[in-house]
């Protein structure tokens, strides 16, 4: 390329700016090079030293940007405009006709169009954009907040710093994944011996090491790669119709697309792409724990949703396990959160799915009689993904005479308190409750944590300092902890030990969702403890009906279990035994009165049944897109008014609100004869009801 040396110095750091990142994009993302690597340097110190003379000539998409900056000392947080969602998996054809059904159910068509794109084993990020310049980038976090990785990112070629072309938005997060090649893996691990450091286990873990390092320096050695698969949030741009046309423009803005990535029909379609993607793996250039099936509709997703953080127009499909054989040498027993003491098999290590084993699960007493497992067995054992490794199954035939049987210990391994296993459970606990150390602790951690009282700072080392010191004993001790001897532990100092106490002080004030879910009420998840707090209102009326229900929770018929609690959506016999059971205990009731004498609180909830008004007791559909609202602003003002919503229409339908483009719920209201409202008559008739007393 010829350039004019004598233009102004601006003029050829734009010039030189603009070379380097078209060469960087053939290099990095379509992987078609057209100058050599000294060529691209030469441009590249050219840039380099310009911008060290002309300073006010450094822009922020500049190459020279890419190369890391001086360490930081910290990731600040970054909150997702729109979350990061995970997917749900499935394991086999039978899991996915069961996905594909569902969503052929509530689309009300015969065959879906999906998009297969392989499932890559790296670290789900995500970038904004602001008028096409790259201005941050976040790791995935909690899905609504993650940390600021925008320096590491920086680094990555393949990753643009400016978008191209010109129909881009003013506003937008991009989503994708990154990873290592297995070159690049390889590299690192020769890297790594050479100094005589510690190696990588797999690519994975590589690329989440590089992701983390504070000093940007480090990340640019790594030869990490990024691929885009979803948009977050986005403004000031016409989305397309489909999830292709989507990962077109994206290509267009410069980004790397995965060309694994097919459109397919129906659960055939999927099932053929994870059979040829199956077969393609081992020759792969990169890991790949499974394939995604997205619905390709953009519309058709809106109308399918999320529950509980996971869409319900895409699903994950996991290839099977790798296996391996080894020595179980011997079997421990460890104590959990909920005192479950559950077997542990400790192995002669043996390499199995990326990773060196020497621990695997035996689950419980059941399944090692099952398995008829023994110490001095050799075993298979298996390990899928993130999944903690098990012992699959015993080699009889290798079985040595000196095998010896499993016992269940009669003492807790921790407190040594009485070990029990109630009649119809797998599971065996120690009884000790709140006073054994090992549920002390889980129990805390789990109290602390972002999700329940999300007390900042009260990590899992202070915690374990201050149990082990004496002055955390249970729960509520939390709360009366002081200044002094905060301060007088271990990499503490009064600093940050007021600002432990101010976070503490903070998280007093919660939401009785939350306060649930910090219980650690067996089976009792974020969804279930919002379900409870909405249906109950309150702790009081929780506790009354847990107690009503007692004495049902050994009824013979599951629908005579636990009556009261199952009218709460998605509470079955199960969950609802387990709530019975933890507000039957009179140590756990003392610990919710202690938490409450030691100012635990939060508003009173509107219970969810209770808002009166012009839809109480209808049933209401809502379909199509509605003018200037959402759907869930549209969903809010009905249940206000004393509705519910539900997603598909039936006989007990008793109006379906439609909106523009009004599919296939829009026909069955009509063919069932149920009435069709606009958004203009729901409002009307709210109006109306609240006019008249
Ligand atoms: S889509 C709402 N597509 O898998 C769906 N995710 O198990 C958002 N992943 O957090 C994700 N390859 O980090 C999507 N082709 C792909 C993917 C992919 C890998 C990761 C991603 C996500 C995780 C969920």
């Amino acid at each position: 390329m010829d350039v004019d040396v004598t233009a102004t110095p601006a003029a050829r750091a734009q010039a030189l700016r603009a070379q380097l990142n078209e060469h960087n994009h053939r290099y990095y993302v379509l992987d078609d090079p057209s100058i050599s690597d000294a060529e691209y340097d030469a441009l590249l110190r050219e840039l380099s030293a310009l911008e060290h003379a002309h300073p006010e000539l450094l822009t922020p998409d500049s190459p020279t940007q890419r190369v890391g900056a001086p360490p930081a000392h910290e990731f600040a947080p970054i909150t997702h405009r729109a979350p990061m969602l995970s997917l749900n998996n499935c394991f086999n054809a039978g899991e996915l006709a069961d996905f594909d059904r569902r969503v052929r159910e509530t689309l009300g068509i015969a065959i879906v169009d999906y998009v297969a794109e392989p499932k890559l084993d790296g670290l789900g990020v995500s970038l904004t954009y602001e008028n096409g310049l790259f201005i941050q980038g976040a790791t995935r976090g909690d899905g609504q907040t993650g940390e600021d990785i925008s320096a590491n990112l920086r680094t990555i070629g393949s990753i643009p710093l400016r978008l191209r072309g010109s129909d881009i938005p003013e506003w937008v997060e991009v989503r994708g994944e990154v990873f290592l090649p297995h070159a690049g893996f390889a590299q690192m691990n020769a890297d790594a011996r050479a100094r005589g450091d510690k190696l990588y286990v797999n690519p994975r873990n590589a690329a989440a090491g590089s992701l983390r390092q504070l000093d940007s320096r480090q990340t640019a050695r790594r030869p990490l790669q990024f691929y885009a698969y979803a948009l977050g949030a986005v403004q000031g741009w016409r989305e397309p119709a489909r999830h292709q046309d989507l990962l077109a423009a994206l290509r267009a803005w410069g980004f790397a697309v995965s060309d694994l990535i097919q459109p397919v029909q129906g659960a055939a379609g999927c099932m053929a792409f994870y059979e040829a993607m199956n077969a393609r793996r081992p020759t792969l250039p990169f890991d790949i724990d499974g394939v995604v099936y997205k619905v390709d509709d953009l519309a058709a997703r809106e109308e399918l949703g999320s529950v509980s953080r996971a869409p319900r127009w895409a699903i994950a499909h996991k290839f099977a396990a790798e296996e391996a054989q080894t020595v179980l040498e011997n079997v421990e027993f460890q104590v959990g959160r909920t005192g479950a003491v559950t077997p542990v098999a400790r192995l002669a290590p043996v390499f199995v799915g990326g990773a060196t084993v020497s621990n695997a699960t035996l689950h419980n007493m059941d399944e090692i009689a099952r398995k008829d497992v023994r110490i001095g067995d050799t075993v298979i054992v298996r390990r899928a993904g993130d999944v903690i490794p098990e012992v699959k199954e015993v080699v009889l035939e290798l079985r040595p005479d000196s095998a010896r049987a499993v016992a269940l210990p009669s003492q807790c391994p921790v407190c040594g308190g009485h070990i029990e296993r109630e009649v119809g459970e797998v599971v065996a606990r120690c009884s000790n409750g709140l006073s054994c150390q090992a549920q002390l602790h889980g129990a805390l951690l789990h109290f602390v944590s972002r999700r329940a009282l999300d007390i900042e700072g009260l990590g899992e080392k202070l915690l374990v300092q201050l149990i082990e010191t004496g002055h955390v004993k249970s729960l509520a001790d939390i709360f009366g902890l002081q200044l002094k001897p905060l301060a007088e532990l271990e990499r503490m100092g009064e600093k940050s030990a007021q600002n432990v106490l101010d976070a503490i002080e903070k998280s007093k004030t919660t939401t009785l969702a939350r306060f649930l879910y910090a219980l650690g009420i067996r089976d009792v998840g974020e969804a279930t403890a919002r379900d409870l707090a909405a249906h109950f209102g309150s702790l009081e009326a929780l506790i009354d009906t847990a107690r009503l229900d007692a004495p049902t929770i050994h009824a013979e018929k599951d629908k005579d279990c636990c009556p009261r609690l199952r009218q709460v959506p998605d509470v079955g016999p199960i969950v609802a035994s387990k709530i019975c059971h933890f507000f039957g205990e009179p140590q756990n009731l003392a610990a919710i009165q202690a938490l409450q004498n030691a100012g635990v609180q939060w508003p009173q909830v509107e219970k969810s049944a209770s808002p009166q008004g012009i839809f109480t007791g209808k049933t209401v559909v809502i379909t199509g897109t509605l003018p200037g609202v959402s759907r869930d602003q549209a969903s809010e003002l009905i249940q206000t008014h004393g509705g519910k919503v539900s997603g598909s229409v039936s006989k007990k339908t008793d109006y379906v609100l439609a909106g523009e483009a009004a599919g296939s719920k829009l026909a069955k209201a009509e063919q069932l004869g149920v009435p069709v409202l606009d958004w203009a008559q729901v409002l009307a008739m709210v109006k109306e009801s609240q006019r008249t007393p």
